[in-house]
């Protein structure tokens, strides 16, 4: 095992203190065999009893994308109509996702039944497929941060009628559909705080009970 010098260490904190969601992208596409090499990478994450249910899926047809980004359009406006008054007009300010200038697009999908792992560690926890398929997530975008490049996160869209644009296997269940591409500016707080919505909550010392 190599040795992680303390200098690494202190660099990794600045990872995890830089990770950002991004939802403004540059146009141009990553180099391939980058964005590959990153779904790679992402595939070193652990998972329940070595069962790797995470499949990635590189959306790349523009019929497919234009039906995601008019889903992301149906259930936004759908959550806006949820709200009243000022948290209303305060959500419509928000930006909650790159879909139009995104590069590359890519549905995370995770199988809730793997042969391989032979089922181990799941018999009475079957979620810890999918929350195997977030660590590669997690592991994904720690890995694209670190070479410059973003990654934003768009849950509001509906997973059965985007599994059906993307023409999948229902048994599987989409866990993430993620944008990336390089980020039009870095940014060392999420934007949900910068555009006033929520703040990080300071450090709670009851978050860690002994
Ligand atoms: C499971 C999950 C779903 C998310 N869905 C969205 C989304 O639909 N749209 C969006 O703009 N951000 C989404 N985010 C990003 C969060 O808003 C973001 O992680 C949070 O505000 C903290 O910002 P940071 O990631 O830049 O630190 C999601 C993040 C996670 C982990």
């Amino acid at each position: 095992m190599p040795e992680f010098s303390p200098v690494f260490r202190e660099q990794l904190q600045d990872l995890f203190r830089w990770r950002r969601d991004v939802r403004h992208f540059r146009r141009d596409p990553l180099p391939e065999p980058v964005l590959d090499d990153l779904l790679r990478t992402a595939c070193l994450a652990p998972s329940v009893g070595l069962s790797e249910p995470w499949r990635f899926v590189r959306v790349d047809d523009p019929r497919r994308r234009a039906a995601v980004r008019a889903d992301f359009a149906r259930c936004n406006a759908s959550a806006l109509s949820d709200r009243a008054g000022a948290d209303a007009q305060r959500y419509a300010r928000l930006k909650l996702a790159g879909l139009d200038d995104a590069p590359h697009h890519v549905a995370v999908l995770s199988h809730p039944e793997p042969a391989q792992g032979r089922g181990l560690g799941r018999g009475t926890m079957p979620q810890t497929t999918t929350w195997s398929t977030v660590m590669a997530i997690h592991t994904f975008w720690l890995a694209a941060t670190a070479a410059g490049i973003g990654v934003g996160w768009v849950s509001i869209i509906d997973p059965e009628r985007v599994m059906a644009v993307l023409d999948m296997d229902p048994v599987l269940e989409l866990v993430a559909y993620l944008c990336v591409g390089y980020p039009a500016q870095p940014a060392s707080t999420p934007e949900l705080e910068r555009r006033g919505w929520e703040r990080r909550a300071p450090e709670r010392r009851e978050w860690i009970r002994r």
